[in-house]
């Protein structure tokens, strides 16, 4: 069984993940309406990804017989503005998430909650390899996006990411 301040953040943190989905949704939207298609390629499997994320954490609260409350997804701000915003706001938002997942993983240890800790320990490394490739895309995106060649490149190279369902990673 979880704490309830465990239960609460993981509750929490299906939120979160969907609405990450929703905001790489988003993105992905404004690349394909603006014809860059492997950067929306890109964002979608990002989307679909972070909708595996929040599976994953549903599916620990019911294997620990806590309960469910899925709440509204707060909607993504307008479109963005230029190519560039989407690839900071990925940034920033990982960032985010790195810190949310912190968050719990202290709670559970706090509470000498190992279990939670073992399970979030993918997350956690998870959150390190995600918060580099946003920099990483947004560094290449710095130094070559205003160059039209080097975009065409980058949209294709972006363009072949596939998506890989998640496997049990518990
Ligand atoms: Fe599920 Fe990108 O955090």
């Amino acid at each position: 069984m979880l704490s309830k301040e465990v239960a609460k953040l993981i509750n929490e943190q299906v939120n979160q993940e969907f609405y990450s989905s929703y905001l790489y949704l988003n993105y992905s939207n404004y690349y394909k309406e603006e014809g860059l298609e492997g950067f929306g390629q890109w964002f979608y499997v990002q989307a679909k990804e972070e909708w595996d994320h929040a599976i994953q954490f549903i599916e620990y609260l019911h294997d620990n017989g806590e309960s469910v409350i899925l709440n509204t997804i707060q909607a993504p701000d307008n479109k963005p503005e230029n190519f560039l915003d989407p690839l900071k706001g990925t940034v920033n938002h990982e960032r985010l998430v790195t810190s949310l997942v912190h968050k719990i993983y202290e709670t559970a240890h706090l509470t000498r909650d190992f279990r939670t800790m073992q399970f979030l320990d993918w997350f956690v490394k998870e959150q390190g390899e995600e918060e580099k490739t946003a920099e990483d895309l947004f560094k290449k995106f710095e130094l070559f996006g205003s160059d039209p060649k080097s975009l065409y490149l980058l949209d294709n190279e972006l363009g072949a990411r596939v998506y890989t369902p998640l496997n049990n990673n518990r």
